[in-house]
């Protein structure tokens, strides 16, 4: 494979923007594939969107594996990246046998919450030969420290804590960076300020590159859909139209008498 830093600089010099999105099983991981989309993250959203859970906190990595698994054998021409979950790259040792997992299990490149924090653990990937993408900004694995997903970048400190971020996972080796939930404006400076791209969820127009969660994009949970979020299909609402409509007529058929026990 060439290497992946050169060719997502070169992508963004280009100015060609990546698209990402997620799945963690075979058909949506192949559907999105047959779609031609650039990067497939099995991200640890898996444990809200698929499992089940309240945040993503919970997630192991069984989990995280089995649907690697999965999503791989789906996948044949997009980069396929693993997330790290939580507590599985406490160290810069840790993090590069978790990595090593994932790309047993099938991934192509792997992804950990945290920059200039986990320099030492992204180096520790990098120079063991596994391509990686960074994500800062809002870190779900987070959450519960932080009580709630809120916005980033609205103070001056913010702001230089996360081109400082910015700069410490490129300089890491990262081949991109995920920019989650950042003010637009200071999403737009990151952009401009590092040589590989951005790849913005909630975070505004002026990233290089665009990530969402599979579910939020096609309706899939719609129990909640993030506000930065226009969904292009109600597929929650098609599978309810489809059960209704194979209830009604299963029930709607004339029972045969039932059968004599002699
Ligand atoms: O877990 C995930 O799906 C992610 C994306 C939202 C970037 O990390």
């Amino acid at each position: 494979m060439t290497n992946l830093v050169d060719k997502y600089r070169e992508l963004k010099k280009r100015g060609e923007k990546i698209t990402a999105l997620t799945a963690y099983d075979y058909p949506t991981a192949r559907l999105l594939d047959e779609s031609g989309i650039d990067i497939i993250l099995v991200g640890d959203s898996l444990g809200m969107v698929v499992l089940g859970y309240e945040d993503t906190t919970e997630v192991t990595i069984e989990e995280m594996l089995h649907h690697t698994r999965a999503a791989a054998r789906g996948v044949k021409n997009a980069l396929l990246v693993g997330d790290l979950p939580i507590h599985t790259f406490d160290t810069p040792d840790q993090a590069v046998a978790t990595a090593k997992m994932f790309i047993e299990a099938g991934a192509q490149a792997v992804k950990l919450e945290g920059g200039v924090s986990h320099v030492a653990h992204i180096e520790a990937i990098t120079r063991a030969g596994i391509p990686f993408m960074a994500h800062i900004g809002m870190l779900p694995q987070k959450v519960r420290e932080q009580g709630g997903y809120k916005v980033k970048g609205k103070t001056q400190l913010e702001a230089e804590g996360l081109i400082a971020d910015a700069r410490a996972v490129e300089k890491a080796g990262a081949f991109s960076v995920v920019l989650e939930i950042v003010v637009p404006e200071i999403a737009k400076q990151i952009t401009h300020a590092i040589a590989i791209p951005t790849i913005g969820i909630g975070s505004g127009e002026q990233c290089d590159g665009q990530i969402l969660v599979t579910h939020d994009l096609i309706g899939l949970f719609p129990w909640f859909t993030p506000k930065f979020v226009s969904p292009e299909a109600q597929v929650g609402a098609e599978i309810r139209k489809a059960v209704s409509a194979f209830i009604e007529r299963t029930r709607g058929r004339v029972a045969l008498s039932k059968p004599s026990d002699d």
